[in-house]
């Protein structure tokens, strides 16, 4: 594993963005392992920005969301949605390359995953160590599943919606295993919300931190900001690369 360390959620989005556009560029058809939440943004704002300024095109390009919110109150808070608003309709994508998990079928995403394994995954992290909706105590092997939310993650996401109360609290998520298949993964964390999950997931591999599954793939870079990386800025970990 890879740890990268930088002041700014800014710095780290414009490194991973980077990584996405390289892909792109020597790989037009490669498959994007694709998340929401506020984790993502700015990195999707970089690779709007090099479509725009003609780097990459996304005609050839596949993707995967890790998960889709069941029972979402209105159109506009669907991760589908999310994905349109925040990259896929600022570039040229072809909506029928974009794929989100199905309820009524969770397993058929791995066998589509299976044929058309990602290239590149970028994920976010839960306060409760969660990847994808994927919640403490989920089994390593889990394939794509419908899942309860937690009261931490109804409580986390609020923010996206007028109260509380109008938080979905079930969804449907990639599972660890699906996600672990991805050729390479990141993930982003900034903020003080995500120091506990940070030092879970490099304690051990343990199902009570999901996100600590990563540990097992020889491919991970964590990109996190100061904060987030506040209990690791001059620590030594056995199998980790710092760049800080
Ligand atoms: C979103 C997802 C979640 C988020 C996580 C962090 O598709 O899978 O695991 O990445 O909840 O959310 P933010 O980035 O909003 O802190």
């Amino acid at each position: 594993m890879k740890i990268v360390i930088r002041e700014s959620s800014e710095v780290l989005s414009a490194l991973i963005a980077e990584r996405f556009i390289n892909l792109i560029k020597s790989k037009p058809n490669c498959v994007l392992g694709l998340a929401t939440g506020s984790s993502p943004i700015k990195t999707y704002q970089g690779i709007i920005k090099a479509y725009q300024e003609g780097e990459i095109s996304f005609s050839n390009v596949h993707s995967y969301n890790l998960d889709e919110y069941l029972n979402f109150p209105r159109e506009s808070d669907s991760y589908a949605y999310f994905m349109k608003e925040n990259l896929f309709s600022h570039v040229d994508m072809n909506l029928a390359n974009a794929h989100f998990p199905n309820p009524s079928d969770p397993e058929a995403y791995d066998a589509l995953i299976k044929q058309d394994p990602v290239d590149l995954q970028i994920l976010g992290i839960g306060a409760d160590g969660h990847i994808g909706f994927n919640e403490p105590g989920t089994s390593f092997d889990s394939k794509t599943h419908i899942t309860p939310l937690t009261e931490q993650t109804i409580k986390d996401n609020a923010r996206f919606f007028p109260s509380i109360d109008m938080v979905p609290t079930k969804a449907v998520t990639m599972g660890l295993s699906t996600i672990l298949k991805a050729k390479s993964i990141v993930l982003i964390a900034t903020g003080a919300g995500k120091v506990e999950a940070i030092n879970a997931l490099l304690t051990k591999e343990d199902e009570t931190c999901p996100a600590s599954i990563l540990l097992r793939h020889n491919d991970v870079t964590l990109y996190l900001d100061k904060e987030a990386a506040k209990d690791i800025l001059n620590k030594d970990i056995p199998g980790v690369t710092f760049d800080r």
